[in-house]
Parts: structure tokens; C-alpha cells; sequence
């Protein structure tokens, strides 16, 4: 029997969440402000953004930032196709991470501001959600304007859901032109974390 079969399924998990854990950790070493955090979202924070991820059958789902890849599984763990799952990242080799972590899955190594230009023009207004996993936060207004303005191009009127360590809005939505609405909640992540839903007004 070889040494793959012989492991646990939680034995292999754990060694993919401390490897992933470690890839995260050097990057955020690399360059914190594009990272934003220290470690990759949990299974509890996951599970919440699947929740709040809708596509229909003709649609695909767009995340921004995949990083380690940890949503993009959950999502494809929950039952979107993985050819219908695009995760745009901008390191090179987390993207050459995310394409042997998520077989199938559309992996676009690139700067999510150019996504009109990431996309192919025949899916544009076909997708179902955004997810973006880029800290905005982090970012000034007329940089957040450029990754809002991107998102509107390829998905008109849909918005995206973005995730976020503050318990009051991360972006500036009247500012911005975006209606926002607090999704979900979860103590379990490291720091507790919203999910948060910005629609064009
Ligand atoms: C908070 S991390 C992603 C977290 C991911 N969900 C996880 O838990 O592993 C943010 C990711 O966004 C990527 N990123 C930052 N700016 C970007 C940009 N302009 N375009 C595409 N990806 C970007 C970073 O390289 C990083 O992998």
C-alpha cells in the first residue's frame, strides 16, 4: 500500500492547512499590506462565504485573491463546478499553488483591477457571485474605487461579498456608491471575521 493511502483523511488535511499556513506566513512576510492577514480563512469562515455564494447553472463564481486557496476548495467542496470556479491572484506562485491545489479550476495569475481584461468578454455579466479576498481595507479610496469599478465592468448591478476582520463597514460605501450589508459573523476565525455584501445603489 503506498504511503498516500495510508494516510488519514484528517492526517492529510492538517498537513494541507499547515502547509498552506506556511505559504500564507511567507507571503504576509513578503508584503503584508497585499496579504492582510497572518493566516488563511478557516473552515468557519468558509463555510460562511459559500453560504453566501449563489451561481445558476450558467453562471460561473469569480474570487478575487484566492491566495492559499482555502475558499476556492470550500467552494468547489460544496458543489460549484470547478471549471466554473475563476480565482484571480496576482503572486505567481500562490497562482502556481492554486492550479495544483484546485485541479479544474480557471486559475488566472494577474492584478484583479485589469478584470475585464482577465475575463473572457463572453462571461461577462454571467457570473453568479464575487468574492473578493483582496483587503481593500487596507487600500485608499481611489485604489478601492479601481477594484469596484473592475468588478461592476465584468458583473454589472451585482455587487461582491468580501470578507473582513471589522465589525463596522471595511469600505467607505456612500463613497463608493455601494449599498453594504452586514451577511454573516464568525468568532471562530483568526480574528473573528464578517462577510460582508456591497451592491451598486
Ligand atoms: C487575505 S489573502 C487571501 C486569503 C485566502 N482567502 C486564504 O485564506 O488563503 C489576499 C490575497 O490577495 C492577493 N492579492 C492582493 N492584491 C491583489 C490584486 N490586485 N489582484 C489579485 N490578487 C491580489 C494576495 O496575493 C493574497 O493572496
Amino acid at each position: 500500500m503506498s504511503a498516500g493511502t495510508d494516510t488519514a483523511p484528517s492526517a492529510r488535511l492538517l498537513g494541507q492547512d499547515s502547509a498552506n499556513a506556511a505559504l500564507f506566513f511567507r507571503r504576509w512576510m513578503a508584503n503584508p499590506l497585499q496579504m492582510g492577514s497572518i493566516v488563511p480563512s478557516s473552515r468557519a469562515l468558509c463555510r460562511r462565504l459559500v453560504a453566501h455564494t449563489h451561481a445558476d447553472a450558467d453562471q460561473i463564481v469569480v474570487e478575487l485573491g484566492a491566495g492559499t486557496g482555502v475558499v476556492s476548495r470550500a467552494l468547489i467542496q460544496s458543489g460549484v463546478a470547478a471549471e466554473r470556479l475563476f480565482v484571480i491572484e496576482i503572486v505567481p506562485d500562490m497562482a502556481a499553488h492554486l492550479r495544483q491545489a484546485l485541479p479544474g479550476a480557471q486559475v488566472i495569475e494577474g492584478d484583479a483591477r485589469r478584470l475585464p481584461q482577465l475575463i473572457a468578454q463572453e462571461l461577462h455579466g454571467r457570473i453568479g457571485t464575487v468574492i473578493v479576498g483582496i483587503p481593500l481595507v487596507l487600500l485608499p479610496l481611489a485604489e478601492q474605487r479601481r477594484f469596484v469599478d473592475a468588478i461592476e465592468a465584468v458583473a454589472p448591478g451585482r455587487g461582491f461579498i468580501l470578507y473582513s476582520y471589522c465589525v463596522t463597514s471595511p469600505l467607505p460605501w456612500k463613497k463608493l456608491g455601494l449599498t453594504p450589508r452586514r451577511e454573516a459573523w464568525t468568532p471562530l476565525n483568526f480574528p473573528p471575521a464578517s462577510v460582508w455584501r456591497y451592491t451598486p445603489v
